[in-house]
């Protein structure tokens, strides 16, 4: 929601600005714009532009911006519809300070009605600029300490940075709720939403922890408490590659992430493996029962989760919406796990969720890919799925990285709770290893999904089916579809389906069937059976090669067969993924940022 990125150093800061913004668009794409300390007018110069990044770098095209210290803003609207006037940066009413924020200031219609009695005259209809406002009241002679006293002032979750011509050589960052990371150069140092965002320039980072402000000059970043007392962090560095962060020949960062998932799968395997010894596993033996908490795709993982931990470590599990986790009077003592599932790790209702249980006396596991994320810091254990950076919208390879973990986790927690034997826990672990090669061949029906969905893009609605541990991939499949064609879709548990969605089902609605050769085969043969009995169109994702199901089917998408048929949800996904993906490119739609989401959603 909204991506920051701020440099001061020896480069020019215009292009240093605009690298970063691509990077972090997928955060919010409605409007961008930059604050550079221009050096040879010494002033602050800002431009803004309602759009896209490219927008505003077309905007930029001959304009002379001199100067090698700056701030930019790429934003997805909360108060004030996307306007030049309500993009950021926000400036004061003299001009002193400029300010960028990613986040909600709570209070900030009182703040704002203050400053109006005060003579203040506001430009937009953002919470964003009451800040701008007040570092001009309050500054006397030193920016931190205004930045201290404003602190204190604001309420809400903030990520914020900000310049001003009264201290021309420094920015003042501060946080509180939202992610933001200080990267770490020689003779430069950046601040920014993400790491991606500045990985060309530095792989040397620290994060701010709520309530701390960064003074950062080009050769020195000085972290302070909201006491104004000074801070030791110790950065930390990431081996993510920058052409991780790029297309590298895809058309889209969704294809690309798509084909990564044999790599990805297997990092995941091995960072898993590499980290036998996480204090978590010794808790196992204590925990009686566990929550998932998580949103949107990663909630979808936990659904499968759920599965695999009652099934291999014999403890029952919830599973529930984080945004809904939270208001309810679930009982947890310190005998209830709760694992909290997040790609960013910034997701406000997750992470807000998972503290409040923490409070209650659960303890807290997070699986998150984000190093260093918010969430991964609030647990009590974390365990990565080390994807590297997933940048398009729509989740893909870190919802099968999220799979794996999950399944690894369980066999791990089954194996300490005495149920899974050493040489059963090798045979499961031998039988993850195949994962790889059996999703490079999913990938191979690449061409015959594309030529799917040209017959169907068309449709208004599509229903997706599955049963047992594959339900949850009908979900999936549903949400892919929506979030990035617009396309309303379904996914049900396709027991279920009689109970209702069976009355939506005529000769214009495809009905995706995901039917692997397990133990509910049967059933699933029976459910299609009732979808084709009332004129349905089937695409059935299966590794059968019965009559039955072929002469069911109106098109078949091929995936392998695996020996442990629990792994199945891990290949069933990938075509979903790639139809959902070609659906919506034959539409023309923009997969990697649709309309109205963001990849990280840092508000509740
Ligand atoms: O970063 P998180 O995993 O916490 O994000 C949760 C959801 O916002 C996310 O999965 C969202 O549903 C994606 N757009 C799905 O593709």
């Amino acid at each position: 929601m909204c991506g920051i990125v701020g440099y001061v150093g020896y480069r020019k800061v215009v292009p240093v600005l605009l690298h970063g913004l691509q990077r972090l668009e997928y955060r919010g794409y409605d409007s961008a714009g930059i604050a550079v300390l221009d050096s040879e007018k010494k002033k602050i110069v800002v431009e803004k532009q309602v759009g896209k990044i490219k927008d505003l770098q077309e905007h930029l095209w001959g304009k002379d911006i001199n100067g090698n210290i700056g701030i930019a803003h790429t934003r997805w609207a909360t108060h004030g519809p996307p306007s030049i006037e309500n993009a950021h940066p926000h400036t004061s009413q003299k001009d002193e300070f400029a300010v960028v924020h990613n986040g909600i200031i709570e209070n900030y219609a009182q703040l704002k009605e203050e400053l109006i009695k005060k003579g203040y005259v506001f430009k937009s209809q953002t919470d964003t600029e009451v800040v701008a406002h007040l570092l001009e009241e309050y500054y006397q002679d030193n920016l931190l300490n205004t930045v201290l006293k404003v602190a204190k002032m604001i309420e809400g979750a903030y990520a914020i940075g900000i310049i001003s011509t009264l201290e021309p050589d420094k920015i003042v960052a501060l946080r509180k709720g939202s992610p933001l990371i200080v990267g770490l150069g020689e003779n430069e140092n950046f601040i920014a939403s993400d790491i991606p965002a500045v990985l060309e320039y530095t792989k040397k980072f620290i994060t701010l922890d709520d309530e701390e402000i960064a003074v950062i000059t080009k050769d020195k970043v000085e972290i302070y408490n909201i006491k104004g007392e000074k801070v030791e962090k110790k950065p930390f560095t990431v081996n993510w590659d920058i052409a991780a962060a790029e297309k590298g020949g895809y058309k889209h960062f969704m294809l690309k992430e798509i084909y990564e998932q044999p790599k990805t799968i297997t990092d995941t395997i091995s960072g898993f493996f590499s980290d036998l010894n996480n204090p978590v596993y010794k808790e196992m033996k204590n925990i009686e029962s566990i929550v998932i908490i998580a949103c949107g795709t990663s909630y979808h993982a936990g659904l499968v989760g759920k599965f695999w931990i009652e099934k291999y470590a014999k403890i029952p599990v919830i599973v529930d919406y984080a945004s809904e986790f939270r208001y309810r009077d679930f009982p947890v003592n310190e005998k209830t796990l709760v694992i909290a599932i997040s790609q960013s790790g910034e997701t406000a209702d997750t992470r807000f969720a998972a503290i409040d249980a923490k409070k209650k006396g659960a303890k807290v596991l997070s699986i998150v890919n984000v190093v260093g994320s918010s969430l991964s810091r609030e647990s009590d254990f974390v365990i990565y799925t080390y994807c590297g950076p997933e940048i398009g919208v729509a989740a893909t390879k870190t919802f099968t990285a999220q799979l794996v973990t999950l399944f690894l986790f369980a066999v791990k927690s089954g194996f300490e709770r005495g149920y899974i034997s050493q040489e059963d826990f090798e045979k499961i672990h031998h039988d993850v290893n195949s994962l790889p090669s059996l999703v490079n061949e999913v990938l191979k029906e690449d061409k015959n999904i594309e030529n799917i969905s040209y017959k169907y893009h068309n449709a208004k609605d599509f229903l997706f089916l599955g049963r047992g541990i594959n339900y949850p991939i009908a979900f999936e499949g549903a949400l892919k579809l929506k979030e990035i064609s617009y396309i309303h879709a379904e996914g049900y548990p396709a027991g279920e389906m009689k109970h209702g969605p069976i009355a939506l089902i005529d000769e214009t609605l495809p009905v995706v069937c995901i039917i692997p050769k397990d133990s509910l085969y049967e059933k699933m043969i029976s459910n299609i059976q009732e979808v084709k009995a009332r004129k349905g169109i089937v695409i059935a994702v299966t590794d059968s090669e019965d009559k039955e199901v072929v002469s069911l089917s109106d098109n078949i998408i091929k995936i392998p067969s695996v020996k442990n048929e629990n792994l199945y949800p891990i290949l069933s996904v990938i075509p979903l993924q790639l139809l959902a993906y070609h659906i919506a490119t034959i539409l023309g739609k923009d997969v990697d940022q649709p309309r109205n989401l963001a990849k990280t959603v840092t508000v509740e």
